[in-house]
């Protein structure tokens, strides 16, 4: 599997980079974690799944999993639509109930997901919504915010999986506007998830969201999964 072998490839550079045992250890520690994750991952396999560099590694998508059987989530939105939209709504087709809204900019990449997930369509709504400047919150663009809470009107979200936008040369943070414009949205019990948390922007928006909600966090393959004081733990 390429995220295996990628995963495998630099976390080996990593070895070499390294000085200290601790540091040698977490990086077999993120190997082994990742082989495990994409067994456990097995048992929601069917068709062929198009695993690419964007996407999610197995630790982070096995433990995003984990948290909608083991915490109950029944309505998961994530930003930045892939993998994650395909392993999710079989999961939710397996389980017979709940829903995923993915939220995406790329209205060709929504083709080519809708044709991954035509058995599951019952359970996945796509809202297209093009990158736009924002309104309030913060400079630079996000997806189209009239859009996306038009589409999420009534909707209680228990679990947000912010994978998108893509970070671009100008803008490191372009993922942090996801909290402030989706909190309200939040039902009494979520949780919350922010993939790529070992590169600079993300480490700072990680860093702002601890500020503004009540959750414990975990690191898992890079993704952070901010979980409340009372929910089982999901990581993997
Ligand atoms: C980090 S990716 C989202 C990955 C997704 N959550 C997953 O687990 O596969 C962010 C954006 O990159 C784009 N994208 C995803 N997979 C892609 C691919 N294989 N090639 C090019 N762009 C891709 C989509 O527009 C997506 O919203």
């Amino acid at each position: 599997m390429n995220a295996i072998k990628n995963t495998i490839i630099q976390e080996s550079r990593k070895w070499f980079d390294v000085a200290s045992r601790e540091a040698l250890d977490a990086a077999i520690e993120e190997i082994r974690t990742d082989v495990f994750a994409a067994q456990v991952l097995a048992s929601l396999s069917g068709k062929y799944v198009p695993w690419t560099m964007p996407a999610l590694r197995p630790g982070a998508m096995a433990t995003i999993l984990n948290d909608i059987v083991i915490n109950h989530r029944k309505t998961i939105v994530e930003c930045g639509g892939g993998v994650s939209t395909i392993y999710i709504s079989r999961l939710l087709k397996q389980i017979g109930s709940g829903h995923l809204y993915t939220i995406e900019h790329d209205v060709n990449w929504i083709g080519t997901l809708k044709e991954q997930v035509a058995s599951e369509k019952e359970f996945v709504t796509f809202i297209h919504a093009p990158m736009r400047p924002l309104q309030k919150i913060r400079t630079g663009e996000w997806y189209d915010e009239t859009v996306v809470t038009e589409a999420l009107r009534g909707v209680l979200i228990d679990m947000l999986v912010v994978d998108g936008p893509n970070e671009t040369v100008d803008d490191l943070q372009i993922r942090y506007a996801a909290l402030p414009i989706l909190k309200s949205f939040f039902a009494e019990k979520y949780s919350l998830t922010l993939d790529d948390v070992n590169r600079k922007g993300e480490k700072f928006i990680l860093a702002e969201w601890k500020k503004q909600v009540n959750l414990n966090f975990h690191i898992v393959s890079n993704m952070a999964i901010g979980l409340q004081p009372n929910a089982y733990k999901s990581f993997i």
